[in-house]
């Protein structure tokens, strides 16, 4: 007999408690639908989305272009493996290369695997191009990084949450303080001839939205020209018109070596990523030297193309950077003993909340959450609030009202 009896939250979460490995610690609500700005949860109450899933709904929950594209593609041809040609990723290499400005890309699925990717894009132009033994090869990285979870890549954060007591790490890494190129040029004085890349975020999201000083991404990357060093953007988060272009790099029109996107663009439909690059460092990589099952499956082609065509036919950039005005104006009118400061760029923002006794950011998110509004702490009393970008101005004033609601309850 079908057991039609509606389930509540507190019984999909103990499922999860049971059932699976406790690797996050998420807010205590239980989402079934999604559209546009809003999500659902099991009971029936709408939230507002103020985190897009760290960035990766830019284009709003089931996008109905990103959703037909997915249906469309799904009903042909899914996946084949790279084992053989298909008739969508060449089409969408053309597209994506074009749109970002690169003469190669390749593909892959989760942020993390384009990371790793990256890195062994850089390293391997470092041996070969560069000249750097192979056992010397070093990339520099920077203090407060957030670039996924394998191994290779949390042993370049400084978080004792991500890396510790995982065993060995990776060698290879030098880490210098963020926003501070005498850093990045002191390091490379000693070890520049020994050093394939240096790998950042225009603006460290998860370490709690650290903008860096403006110059800052100029700077570094000529000090990486001057001593022939890639340049590698990690825009994962930041990028696909998050901070109000399409990437945080063109806010100091800089051109990355080696660009990394994940994220958006699927517009958080399935996990897609890319790595891009010219063929001076691309085509070091020869067949069989690198690959997954499924990066550049048929479904990821057509669904990162109908996701970044959103995001020029929908305007998000200019959208990101209206709306975010707006929104950091409105924070920061807040009266309130516990908001210490309101930064960002963008749509991609975080309030530094003043913990006090017993109140902290979270409960502030759970007071959010009450009065209808998503969003999640980072590193204890960081609030990111990320709104999709497709968000109007009339539903963002909405969601900022209920934000104000939830925060007067702690005076
Ligand atoms: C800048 C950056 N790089 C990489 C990642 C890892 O992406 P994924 O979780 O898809 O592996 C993230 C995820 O938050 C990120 O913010």
């Amino acid at each position: 007999m079908e057991n039609t009896r509606k389930r509540t939250s507190q019984e999909f979460i103990e499922l999860e408690a049971k059932y699976g490995a406790h690797n996050y610690h998420p807010l205590p609500v239980v989402l079934e639908r999604g559209e546009g700005p809003f999500m659902w949860d099991v009971e029936g109450k709408r939230y507002f989305d103020f985190l897009s899933a760290y960035s990766a709904v830019n284009q709003g929950h089931c996008h109905p272009k990103i959703v037909g594209a997915l249906i469309d593609q799904a009903q042909k041809l899914t996946l084949t493996s790279r084992a053989f040609y298909n008739s969508v990723l060449g089409d969408y290499e053309k597209y994506i290369t074009e749109y970002f400005g690169y003469e190669k890309v390749l593909p892959m699925n989760t942020g993390a695997e384009a990371d790793e990717t990256a890195l062994k894009l850089a390293r391997r132009w470092g041996v070969v191009k560069k000249g750097i033994p192979n056992d010397e090869v070093k990339i520099i990285c920077c203090e407060g990084n957030f670039h996924g979870r394998t191994i290779t890549i949390i042993t370049m954060s400084n978080d004792p949450d991500s890396y510790a007591n995982y065993g060995p790490l990776t060698p290879g890494f030098i880490r210098i303080p963020y926003n501070n190129p005498e850093a990045l040029e002191e390091v490379l004085k000693v070890h520049g001839d020994t050093t394939a890349g240096f790998i950042l975020e225009p603006i460290q999201g998860e370490a709690g939205v650290y903008v860096p000083d403006p110059g800052y991404l100029q700077k570094t990357y000529e000090i990486c020209k001057k001593y022939n060093v890639l340049f590698i953007a990690d825009e994962v988060q930041t990028g696909i018109a998050r901070t109000g272009k399409l990437l945080a790099c063109d806010h100091e029109n800089v051109r990355p070596d080696i660009l990394i996107l994940g994220k958006a663009l699927s517009g958080g439909v399935i996990p897609v990523s890319a790595v891009l690059a010219d063929d001076d460092i691309m085509l070091n990589i020869k067949p069989g030297e690198h690959g997954s099952t499924f990066g550049g499956f048929p479904l990821a082609g057509r669904v990162a193309m109908a996701a970044l065509e959103v995001v020029r036919e929908e305007n998000l950039a200019e959208r990101a950077t209206y709306l975010g005005e707006i929104f950091r104006q409105e924070m920061s009118s807040i009266k309130s003993e516990m908001i210490e400061l309101v930064r960002g760029k963008g749509l991609l923002n975080a309030v530094v909340i003043r913990n006090k006794p017993g109140k902290t950011a979270w409960d502030v998110c759970i007071e959010m959450k009450e009065h209808g509004v998503l969003a999640k702490p980072t590193h204890g009393n960081i609030i990111r609030f990320a709104p999709p970008l497709i968000i109007t101005e009339e539903q963002l004033r909405e969601g900022i009202e209920l934000i104000k609601k939830a925060f007067a309850k702690f005076e």
